[in-house]
């Protein structure tokens, strides 16, 4: 069974492979391998890690952390959807989404944005997001990458948002309310 919790200090390690190998997997047909490897390649900063720690939530299948995302609750924008190489084509980048999107939801986020990869906008088109516009995507080092902007409504969010999800969201929410 495949289950997504808020990631903690021990998934930086996990959460930067599958960045890594995932990106190398999928968008090299699309970009300069320098320019992925720019973007992915070396260790993770410490900044990197506490961003992880404090606003990953992670994808877990068989014990393994298989997946990653990130919601800023502030701006309603996804970031960090990744799968790691194995697992592509499961569903599990699907779920990942499908449960930030509930979590934005339960916070009151009405739109939701992202930057999309040249190689993930299909699969985002596939979920629901809309956007075919090419932009360009500036990294906090300042690596340009070309990107395809998408939005998605949370109203068309709501029809399939699964009672799965919705439980799963509302035990963070009590969990993070308890303390
Ligand atoms: C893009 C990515 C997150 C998709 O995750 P995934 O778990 O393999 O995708 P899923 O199995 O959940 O696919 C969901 C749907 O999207 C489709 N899909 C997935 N990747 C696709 C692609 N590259 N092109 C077209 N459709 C795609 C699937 O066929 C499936 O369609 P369905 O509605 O018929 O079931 C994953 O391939 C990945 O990590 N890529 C590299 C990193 C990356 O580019 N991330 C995005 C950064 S913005």
């Amino acid at each position: 069974m495949l289950t997504i919790r808020k990631a903690n200090r021990h998934d930086v390690c996990d959460a930067w492979d599958i960045r890594k190998t995932s990106v190398h997997a999928a968008c090299a047909e699309y970009y300069p391998e320098a320019t992925l490897s720019e973007w992915v390649d070396g260790t993770p900063t410490d900044k990197w890690a506490s961003v992880v720690e404090n606003d990953f939530y992670v994808a877990i299948y068989e014990e393994l952390v298989v997946g990653t995302g990130m919601l800023t609750v502030g701006n309603g924008q996804i970031d960090a959807i990744f799968v790691r190489p194995s697992h592509m084509g499961l569903g599990i980048g699907r779920k990942m989404l499908q449960f930030l999107e509930a979590l934005a939801g339960v916070h009151g986020v009405a739109a939701m944005r992202l930057d999309a990869t040249l190689n993930a906008a299909a699969f985002y088109r596939r979920c629901g997001w809309a956007g075919d516009s090419i932009s360009t995507y500036r990294s906090s080092r300042g690596l340009e990458l070309a990107c395809v902007p998408m939005t998605k409504h949370l109203t068309v969010r709501a029809s399939v948002a699964t009672s799965d999800d919705i439980r799963l969201v509302q035990d963070i929410r009590h969990k993070s309310e308890d303390g």
